[in-house]
């Protein structure tokens, strides 16, 4: 029988999202360190890399290929945990959007709303349910301290992670006293495919790498704040003073900071 010590993974399953690559390859290297067993899922192909590389911690792992924006795909995952407990939920895939609101194709800006914020809640309703039918479980989100900023030039990512940021502070509060915890991560810049996938490598915020997060520092806070039930990580004291000075600043401009972060051809230039 598994434990009942969060600490110890052995005999339990973690489902990660994502985890390809970045955040989230290391937030499923942390279940595996741990002794979950996995069930991972991303778009492409290298989600069976991924299934290689943490089947080596001696953790049974079961790749899913999958977009997680279509709602098909988000069953093909659910389907493939084949009714098991899952113990612990880290819902991680996203994608931002680099340019103007208006220079963007309005097929991607869809992928990115339909990836960050449907296909996630759809999946997180689906398992959540199960979890709390079964009277404890723990979900980690992967928001963004983009929540808290009016991203021009990333204007739809930065709404989609101000909904994640949100929704997992409302849930959390829904499921006191079910067993379930809601924990919500929140990084900052972090080096990871993030940005070329966004196109957005010529950027200030994209192409500044000393100042970018590790994605292992990263998973790691986020993981420990999962285990522990705490409600958000924010990593990274530039990351904490930035939040926090959003909350004090008229949003003009903040958002007029973010246009010098994220601006096409900002790189460099300040
Ligand atoms: N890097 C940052 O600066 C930063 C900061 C704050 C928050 N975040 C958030 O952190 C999370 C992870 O991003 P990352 O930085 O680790 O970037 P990443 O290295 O590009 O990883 C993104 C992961 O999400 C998967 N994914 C994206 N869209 C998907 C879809 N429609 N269906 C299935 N899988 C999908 C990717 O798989 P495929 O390649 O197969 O699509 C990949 O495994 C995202 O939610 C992102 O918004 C990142």
């Amino acid at each position: 029988m598994a434990s009942q010590d969060p600490q110890d993974g052995r005999g339990k399953l973690a489902v990660v999202t994502g985890a390809s690559s970045g955040i989230g390859l290391e937030l499923a290297k942390c279940c595996a360190q741990r002794g979950y067993d996995l069930v991972i899922a991303a778009d492409e192909a290298e989600i069976e890399e991924a299934e290689q590389v943490l089947a080596s911690y001696g953790v049974q792992v079961q790749s899913v290929e999958a977009d997680l924006a279509d709602l098909d795909g988000v069953d093909e995952l659910y389907d493939a945990i084949g009714g098991r407990p899952v113990d612990a939920l880290l819902a991680n895939a996203g994608h931002g959007l680099g340019h103007a609101f208006f220079d963007q194709d309005f097929d991607d800006v869809r992928h990115v709303i339909d990836t960050n914020i449907t296909g996630t809640v759809y999946l997180v309703q689906k398992i959540g349910q199960d979890m709390r039918a079964q009277g404890n479980g723990r979900i980690l989100f992967t928001g963004s301290i983009a929540g808290f900023l009016p991203g021009s030039f990333q204007a739809v990512y930065n709404g989609t992670k101000a909904f994640v940021d949100s929704f997992a502070a409302a849930l959390r509060n829904e499921l006191k006293d079910t067993g379930v915890t809601v924990s919500c991560l929140m990084p900052g810049a972090t080096d990871t495919n993030f940005f070329a996938r966004a196109d957005m490598l010529d950027t200030d915020v994209g192409s500044d790498h000393d100042a970018m997060s590790d994605p292992a520092d990263v998973a790691k806070a986020g993981f420990e704040a999962m285990l522990k039930g705490e409600d958000h990580v924010i990593v990274g004291m530039k990351n904490k003073m930035q939040v926090a000075a959003s909350r004090v600043m008229p949003d003009d401009m903040v958002a007029e900071q973010h246009r010098k972060m994220a601006e096409p051809g900002s790189a460099n230039k300040h």
